[in-house]
């Protein structure tokens, strides 16, 4: 009896690995936390931060895009030496005001569940010391220190979730220019490079997350990315937590992988079937850290926290951008941003966090609102200051024991039906001044 039910246990596990192809890893459940934290910190640092000109692309488009990049080739001219490489730039990056815990708790009060970190951009330098990544890492050269395991250890002493973005392709690679030119026939770089610091990087650091991008030159099969991901569902440490996104081989995105990006900034038109993030940046010009930026080219507030609504209200998370510089500080336009989403997020944060897409996404009777919802709750958010004191919400059905809050207001507000059919007229109080500019009404025991 116990040995049989030994092996149907056994049987039952086995079945449960996953195989190297789309069909068996596309139907892995996506570990709950994740749907659950709807908000997370995007940090983009490295050697690019160092020239902190144009964008996080600087050395591709100074040198490999044709034609390279005028503004990029002229900065270049204007301030360092003729000759000086990019490789060059690398000692520079000092990381010397980097205090892990300075950033980990900035991330905390912003409200966001998880961080993720550029572990490795297409650059190919490494913010860990990577043995596959010969003086070409953070340990070697520039900070001399371990930012992927310090940053680690801070999130996670904060109780959020630590993610990695990790470049597939690398622009400079000698191996990786090897394989392209065989159309990418053979796999030296693959075999040599990229899986071998793959693996040892999931089994160094353990990421909940892996923020997959630079597929796009070369098919799945090339990176082996089928083969990757059935280790990592099956067998990696991370097996029962970690999450993925679309991005392991050209074609992919949007149709395979854990959740979707799809495209950087990407919002779907309507409620999407599959779990979907958005990534966004508040410097509206880069990812990578910028010295010209301006505060005309910044996101501000009220826009990053409709963008946030609009995207939860649509079944995504909401994945918002800084870049530090290259002496480890984030700049404190960005903390002042991060602070003030924190700050909204005490007051509205319960109708955020482990919410669902409710039966409608969004209407604009007296001005334009977006749902989210939780049971019979439904949370209705006001994504501009009325000019009236009541508003109408035409989609909530309500009846006798409908009760209707406002988040960070005390006591209950008045309210009557607009018709048998449904919508309510809701009575607010005087609002208080707000930086944020997003209100949010509480629906309880609705239809
Ligand atoms: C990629 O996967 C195929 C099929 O499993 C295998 O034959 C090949 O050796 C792998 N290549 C690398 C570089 O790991
Ligand atoms: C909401 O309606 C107003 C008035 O009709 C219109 O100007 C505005 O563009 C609408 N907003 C959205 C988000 O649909």
């Amino acid at each position: 009896m116990l040995v049989a039910a030994f092996l149907t246990v056994l049987a039952a596990r086995a079945a449960a690995r996953y195989t190297e192809d789309w069909p068996s890893l596309d139907s892995r459940p996506l570990p709950s936390w994740y749907d659950q934290a709807k908000f997370g910190i995007f940090v983009h640092w490295g050697v690019y931060s160092v020239p902190g000109f144009h964008d996080e692309w600087f050395l591709f488009d100074w040198l490999f895009r044709q034609p390279p990049n005028q503004e990029c080739v002229d900065f270049m001219k204007r301030n360092y030496p003729s000759g000086f490489t990019y490789p060059e730039f690398a000692p520079h990056f000092s990381a010397r005001f980097f205090n892990p815990g300075d950033w980990a708790d900035i991330f905390k009060a912003s409200g966001a569940k998880y961080v993720v970190l550029t572990a490795k951009h297409h650059e190919g330098f490494t913010n860990w010391g990577s043995p596959f990544s010969w003086n070409w890492n953070s340990v070697d050269i520039g900070p001399h220190r371990d930012l992927v395991g310090e940053l680690g250890a801070a999130v996670r002493s904060r109780s959020l979730h630590y993610g990695l973005y990790h470049s597939l392709c690398e622009w400079s690679n000698h191996l990786f220019e090897r394989d392209k030119k065989s159309g990418f026939k053979t796999q030296e770089f693959v075999a040599h490079k990229l899986l071998p610091e793959l693996y040892s990087m999931v089994v160094t650091y353990k990421p909940d997350l892996i923020w997959s991008d630079g597929e796009w030159d070369a098919p799945d099969t090339y990176w082996n990315s089928t083969q990757f991901l059935a280790w990592l569902y099956n067998d990696s440490p991370v097996k029962d937590t970690v999450v993925t996104n679309d991005r392991w081989g050209s074609d992919l995105r949007c149709k395979h992988g854990g959740y979707y990006n799809c495209e950087d900034k990407y919002t779907p038109g309507q409620l999407p079937k599959h779990k979907w993030e958005k990534c966004q940046s508040v410097d509206k010009q880069s990812w990578g850290y910028r010295r010209n930026m301006k505060t005309s080219e910044l996101m501000d507030l009220p826009t990053i926290i409709k963008d946030l609504v609009e995207t939860v209200a649509l079944g995504g998370n909401y994945l918002l951008n800084v870049g530090p510089t290259s002496d480890g500080m984030i700049p404190v336009v960005f903390e002042e941003r991060l602070r003030g989403i924190g700050a909204w997020l005490d007051v509205n944060g319960e109708a955020i966090y482990g919410s669902k897409p409710w039966r409608i996404q969004s209407e604009n009777a007296s001005l334009p609102v977006w749902y989210t919802s939780k049971g019979s709750t439904v949370y209705a958010f006001l994504t501009a200051k009325p000019s009236k004191s009541i508003v109408e919400l035409l989609q909530p059905k309500c009846d006798s024991s409908t009760e209707v809050t406002l988040l960070g207001h005390q006591g209950p507000l008045t309210w009557t039906p607009i018709s048998a059919d449904g919508g309510l007229y809701v009575l607010l109080p005087e609002l208080s001044q707000s930086v944020s500019q997003v209100w949010t009404i509480k629906i309880s025991d609705a239809k």
